[in-house]
């Protein structure tokens, strides 16, 4: 394996494949393959062998011809590639029922990831733990918790109209990146990396492409 210093931009597309083939790394790690080539990668979990092999050559030279990747040894690197081979906190602001959730699920709890806190603006549930232990903390004190305990990254389960003013509290507080479940589009702001998610849109998306099959098979003139 020849590494090489990453490329100073890596695109969207090609960081949702690598996470991609990472999450099917860990897959053949959790059963003990030890080396598998691109095209058996590509077939297992339909991938495309071509573009894992140009993807991958942005970071360095990996696998053997004739033998394929070394598993253990490309997930390490992949997982460093990614900044994933170091814990990083994150905050959850928000302690509602998409807050909570989040702040006690595996998926925000696993290798990469630890949720520290929950930050909330209403007093009754500041003091709490959620489900899984998570402190529920008074929003208004989180530039002070800042200084006790680093957190790189900042999830928004508020309403709508809070986000831009928590985002900046987030920000004034040394948070890096934000990613935000409220249906409103956050602007990235200086310094801070932004990701919005909205799942509503793949429902629309959904309700779009079944509008389509439902006007395809309706008789016309109906
Ligand atoms: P919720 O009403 O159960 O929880 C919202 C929480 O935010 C409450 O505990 C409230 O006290 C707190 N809050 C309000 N203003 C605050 C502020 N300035 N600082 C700190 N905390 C504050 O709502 P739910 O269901 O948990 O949803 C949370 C957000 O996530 C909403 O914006 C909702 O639309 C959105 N959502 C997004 C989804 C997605 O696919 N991206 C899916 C589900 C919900």
């Amino acid at each position: 394996m020849i590494e090489k210093d990453p490329p100073e931009s890596v695109s969207e597309a090609t960081t949702h494949r690598l996470s991609l083939l990472l999450r099917s790394l860990r897959v053949l790690d959790g059963e003990k393959v030890g080396t598998i080539s691109s095209q058996q990668l590509a077939e297992r979990f339909g991938l495309n062998s071509a573009q894992i092999r140009k993807d991958l050559a942005q970071f360095g030279e990996f696998g053997v011809r004739g033998v394929g990747y070394h598993v253990p040894e490309l997930k390490a690197r992949l997982k460093s590639v990614m900044g994933l081979d170091r814990v990083r906190n994150v905050w959850v602001v928000g302690a509602g029922n998409l807050g909570q959730a989040l702040a006690d699920s595996k998926n925000f709890n696993s290798e990469g990831f630890r949720v520290v806190a929950l930050f909330d603006s209403d007093r009754r549930k500041v003091g709490a733990r959620s489900r899984t232990g998570v402190p529920l903390r008074d929003v208004a004190t989180l530039k002070e918790w800042a200084a006790k305990e680093k957190a790189e990254i900042g999830v928004l389960a508020v309403p709508a109209d809070a986000v831009a003013s928590v985002a900046l509290l987030l920000r004034d507080a040394g948070v890096r990146a934000i990613l935000n479940f409220a249906p409103i589009t956050l602007a990235p702001l200086p310094d801070v990396v932004v990701k919005n998610v909205d799942l509503t849109l793949f429902l629309e998306n959904l309700s779009f492409q079944l509008a389509k099959s439902d006007a395809g098979t309706r008789p016309k003139g109906g």
